[in-house]
C-alpha cells in the first residue's frame, strides 16, 4: 500500500476527521431530538389527545356508516393533522377517509398491519375455501399481504385483478398432494400450469356435478330436445317465409351484458312452434309450460264447440303452415263433424302431445292416472312432461365476462352451429383461451392473464353454500 503523503488529498480529509467535533456533536444532537419531537411526539400525543379519541372514532364511524357530525369531522381534521409527516403514500380512493386516522389499520405502533384492524370494519370478508380455515396448521395469507395500501387512489382494484405469484401459488402448487380429498388439481400460472376447465353439469336428481372436459365427454342430460344445427342454417322457415337466425335470436344479453338471458318458449321458440290447436285454427293456441293448462283448454274448447254453431269456421286457415311434424291435410277431426266433444278432445289432445307440439321438444310420457280432480282436462289423457334442466352456473369457480369479448365472434368459444343435440355441453376448454391469455408474463400477442383477472378469493357465502353442496360437505347454518 502506497503511504500517505502530505499532499495526498485522501490524508487531508482524513486528518480534517480526526479533529475535535466542536459544535457539531451537539447540533447533531438537537437536530436529532427536534424532529423526534415534530416527526414521533407531537402527533404521538396529539393522537392520544381526548378530541383525538372522539374524532378517530367519529372517522371510523363515517366508514362504517354512521352518523357523524360536520364538528366531528373538523375536530379530527385538527388533531390529526400532524399524522401526515409519515404519510407513506396516498391511500386507496376506497379509504381516502381514514387518511387522518392512521390508526384505524395501524393500532398498533411499529408493528405490521393486524387482519383485526382490517375485519373491524370489513366483517363479511369470507375465507377463501370455505367457512373453515383452507389447511390445518396453514394459516391463510394476512389481509396486507395480498392488500397493499399506500399504492394510489386506485391501489386495491388494480391490485385485486392482478393477484398471482406467491399469493395463490404458494397454496395452489402443490394442492393436490397435500389435500387429495378436494379433487383439485395443481395450478402455477395460467400460461402452461393451469389444468384444463371444468364445469358444473345437472347430475341425476338434479343436483349438480364437476365434469371435466378433459376427461369424460361432454354431455349434460337437459331434458329438451334442440338441435342447434337446424336453426342455423341459413334460410329456416319462419312465419312470414324463409329467415336466417343468428345467436342474439335466442341468446339476448342480460343487462350488465356479462351473460345472457335464459332461452324462453315464449319468446324464442313460439312465433315458429305455435301450440296451435288445431293446424288449420291459426289463432287458437294452447297455453305452454303446464300439462293440465293445456289439456283443459283442449276440453273447454270442444265443449264450446260443439254447444255453438261453428264459431270456428271464420278462423280456418286453409293448409296454415305448421312447423315440425307439420301435416298439411286439411283438418278433417274438427271440419263439418258433429260435436262429440270428449272424443273430439281426446283425439286432439293425442295430436298435439304426442306428435304435433309437446314431443318435438319434450320426452313425453302417457301416464295412467287420472288429472287433477275437478279440472276441465281431468278426463283427457294424463301426460308427463320430463323436467328441463334449469339453467344454472357452468363455471362457479371462476369469473367470465362476455362483455370483455364482444370483439370476438360466439363462434371461437362455443361450437354451436356444429351441435345436433341440446345435450352436447358447448363451453370452451382452455386452449383457445390461451390464444390470447398468457399467464403473469404477457406475450407479444396476449395479454397478462393473473389469478385475480378469473378468480374471487373472496366468494359470496351464496357461492361457498353451493360449493359445499357441489362437494357434498355439510352447509354451515348461519349460527355456525
Ligand atoms: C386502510 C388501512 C390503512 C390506513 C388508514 C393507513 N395505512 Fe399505512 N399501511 C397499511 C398497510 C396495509 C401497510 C402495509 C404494511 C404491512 O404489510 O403490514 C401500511 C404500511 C405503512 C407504512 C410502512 C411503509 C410501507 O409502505 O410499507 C407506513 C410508514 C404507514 N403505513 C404509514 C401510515 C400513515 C402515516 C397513515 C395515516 C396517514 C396510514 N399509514 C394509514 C394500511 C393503512
Ligand atoms: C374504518 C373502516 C375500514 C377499515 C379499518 C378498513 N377498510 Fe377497507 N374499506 C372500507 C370501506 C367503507 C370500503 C369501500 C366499500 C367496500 O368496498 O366495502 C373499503 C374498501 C376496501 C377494499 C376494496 C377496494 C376496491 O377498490 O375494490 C379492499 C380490498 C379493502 N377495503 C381492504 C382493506 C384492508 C386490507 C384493510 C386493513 C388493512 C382495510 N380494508 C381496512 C372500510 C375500511
Ligand atoms: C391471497 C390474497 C388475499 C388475501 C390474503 C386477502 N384478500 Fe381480500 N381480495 C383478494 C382478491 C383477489 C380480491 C378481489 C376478488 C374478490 O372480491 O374476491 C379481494 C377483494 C377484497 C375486498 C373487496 C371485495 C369484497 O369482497 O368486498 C375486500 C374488502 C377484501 N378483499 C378484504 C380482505 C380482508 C379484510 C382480508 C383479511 C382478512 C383479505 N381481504 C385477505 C385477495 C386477498
Ligand atoms: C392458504 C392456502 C391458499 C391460498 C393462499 C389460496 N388458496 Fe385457493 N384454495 C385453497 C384451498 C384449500 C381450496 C379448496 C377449498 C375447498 O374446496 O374446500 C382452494 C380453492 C380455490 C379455488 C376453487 C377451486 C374449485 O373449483 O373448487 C380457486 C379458483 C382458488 N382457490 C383460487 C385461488 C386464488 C386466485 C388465490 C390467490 C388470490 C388463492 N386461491 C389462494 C387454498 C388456498
Ligand atoms: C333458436 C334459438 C337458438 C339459437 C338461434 C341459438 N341458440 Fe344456443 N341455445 C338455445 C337453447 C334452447 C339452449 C338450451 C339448450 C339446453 O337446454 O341445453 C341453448 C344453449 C346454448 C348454450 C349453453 C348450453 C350448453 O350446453 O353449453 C350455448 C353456449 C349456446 N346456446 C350458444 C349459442 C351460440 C354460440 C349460438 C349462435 C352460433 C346459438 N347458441 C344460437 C337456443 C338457441
Ligand atoms: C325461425 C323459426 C324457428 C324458431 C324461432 C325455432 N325453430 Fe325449431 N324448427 C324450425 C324449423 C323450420 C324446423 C324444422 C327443420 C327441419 O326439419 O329441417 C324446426 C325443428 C325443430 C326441432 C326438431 C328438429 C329435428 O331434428 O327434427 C326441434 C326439437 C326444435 N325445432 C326446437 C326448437 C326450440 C326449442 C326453439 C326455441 C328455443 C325453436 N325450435 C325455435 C324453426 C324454428
Ligand atoms: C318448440 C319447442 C317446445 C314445444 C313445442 C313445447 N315446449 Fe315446453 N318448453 C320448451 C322450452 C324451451 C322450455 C324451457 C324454457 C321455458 O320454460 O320457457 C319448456 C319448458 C316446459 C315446461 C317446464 C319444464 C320444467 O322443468 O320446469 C313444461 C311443463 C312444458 N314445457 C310443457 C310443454 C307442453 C305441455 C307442451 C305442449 C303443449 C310444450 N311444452 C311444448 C320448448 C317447447
Ligand atoms: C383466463 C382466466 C383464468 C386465469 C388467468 C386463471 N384461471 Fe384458474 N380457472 C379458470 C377457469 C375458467 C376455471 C374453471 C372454473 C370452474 O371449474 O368452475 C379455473 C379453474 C381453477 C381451479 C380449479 C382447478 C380444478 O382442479 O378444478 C383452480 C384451483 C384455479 N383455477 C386456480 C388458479 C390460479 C391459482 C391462477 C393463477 C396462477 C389461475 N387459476 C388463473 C380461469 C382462469
Ligand atoms: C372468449 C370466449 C367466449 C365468447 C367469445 C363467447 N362466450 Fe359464451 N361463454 C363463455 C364461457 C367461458 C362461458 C361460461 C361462463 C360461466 O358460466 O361462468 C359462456 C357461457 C355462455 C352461455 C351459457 C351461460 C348463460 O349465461 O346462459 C351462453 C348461452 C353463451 N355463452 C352464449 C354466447 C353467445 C351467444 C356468444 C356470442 C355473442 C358468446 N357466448 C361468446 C365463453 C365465451
Ligand atoms: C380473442 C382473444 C381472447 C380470447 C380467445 C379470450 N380472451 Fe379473455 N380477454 C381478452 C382481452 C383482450 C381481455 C381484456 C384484458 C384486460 O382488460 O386486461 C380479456 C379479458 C378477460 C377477462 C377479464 C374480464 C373483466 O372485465 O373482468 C376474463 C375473466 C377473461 N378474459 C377470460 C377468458 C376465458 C376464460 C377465455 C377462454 C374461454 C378467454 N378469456 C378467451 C381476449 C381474449
Amino acid at each position: 500500500m502506497a503511504s500517505s503523503s502530505p499532499s495526498d488529498p485522501n490524508a487531508a480529509e482524513l486528518d480534517a476527521l480526526r479533529r475535535p467535533l466542536r459544535g457539531r456533536r451537539l447540533l447533531s444532537w438537537t437536530l436529532l431530538l427536534a424532529a423526534l419531537a415534530t416527526l414521533a411526539l407531537v402527533p404521538w400525543w396529539l393522537s392520544n389527545s381526548a378530541a383525538e379519541r372522539q374524532a378517530s372514532a367519529a372517522a371510523g364511524d363515517a366508514l362504517r356508516m354512521t352518523a357523524v357530525s360536520a364538528e366531528d369531522i373538523q375536530a379530527h381534521r385538527t388533531a390529526h393533522a400532524w399524522d401526515r409527516v409519515w404519510d407513506a403514500g396516498p391511500l386507496d380512493s376506497a379509504h381516502s377517509a381514514l387518511s387522518l386516522d392512521c390508526r384505524a389499520c395501524h393500532s398498533e405502533p411499529f408493528a405490521r398491519v393486524r387482519d383485526e384492524d382490517c375485519t373491524a370494519c370489513h366483517l363479511t370478508v369470507t375465507t377463501h375455501g370455505g367457512p373453515s380455515p383452507p389447511i390445518a396448521g396453514d394459516p391463510a395469507p394476512r389481509c396486507a399481504t395480498c392488500h397493499r395500501e399506500h399504492q394510489g387512489a386506485q391501489g386495491l382494484a388494480l391490485q385485486n385483478i392482478a393477484q398471482s405469484g406467491p399469493a395463490c401459488v404458494d397454496c395452489h402448487a402443490e394442492l393436490a398432494a397435500r389435500k387429495p380429498e378436494l379433487g383439485l388439481l395443481d395450478v402455477r400460472d395460467f400460461g402452461d400450469a393451469h389444468p384444463e376447465f371444468a364445469v358444473r353439469v345437472a347430475g341425476d336428481g338434479g343436483a349438480l356435478r364437476k365434469l371435466r372436459l378433459d376427461a369424460e365427454p361432454a354431455i349434460e342430460p337437459t331434458g329438451l330436445k334442440f338441435p342447434h344445427d337446424v336453426h342455423l342454417k341459413a334460410g329456416i322457415d319462419g312465419p312470414e317465409g324463409p329467415q336466417t337466425l343468428a345467436c342474439g335470436s335466442c341468446h339476448r344479453a342480460t343487462e350488465d351484458a356479462l351473460g345472457f338471458e335464459p332461452v324462453r318458449f315464449e319468446t324464442d321458440c313460439e312465433s315458429c312452434h305455435a301450440l296451435t290447436l288445431e293446424t288449420s285454427l291459426a289463432r287458437r293456441s294452447v297455453p305452454h309450460g303446464s300439462v293440465d293448462d293445456a289439456l283443459s283448454m283442449i276440453r273447454e274448447f270442444y265443449s264450446f264447440a260443439a254447444n255453438n254453431t261453428d264459431p270456428r269456421r271464420a278462423e280456418a286457415v286453409p293448409g296454415a303452415v305448421q312447423r315440425p311434424g307439420a301435416t298439411d291435410a286439411a283438418d278433417a277431426r274438427f271440419v263439418g263433424r258433429p260435436g262429440d266433444a270428449l272424443a273430439l278432445a281426446r283425439i286432439e289432445a293425442t295430436d298435439l302431445f304426442e306428435k304435433r307440439a309437446c314431443a318435438v321438444c319434450h320426452t313425453v310420457t302417457r301416464v295412467a292416472e287420472n288429472g287433477p280432480p275437478g279440472s276441465p282436462g281431468g278426463d283427457l289423457p294424463q301426460y308427463r312432461i320430463d323436467p328441463v334442466a334449469p339453467v344454472h352456473p357452468w363455471m362457479p369457480g371462476a369469473r367470465f365476462s362476455h362483455a370483455a369479448h364482444v370483439q370476438t365472434e360466439c363462434s371461437a368459444c362455443h361450437a354451436a352451429a356444429t351441435s345436433t343435440d341440446a345435450s352436447e355441453v358447448l363451453m370452451p376448454g382452455i386452449a383457445g383461451c390461451r390464444d390470447c391469455h398468457a399467464g403473469a408474463v404477457a406475450e407479444p400477442t396476449q395479454v397478462r392473464s393473473d389469478c385475480g383477472l378469473c378468480h374471487d378469493y373472496h366468494p359470496a357465502h351464496a357461492a361457498l353454500q353451493e360449493a359445499d353442496v357441489l362437494a357434498g360437505r355439510p352447509v354451515p347454518t348461519e349460527a355456525q
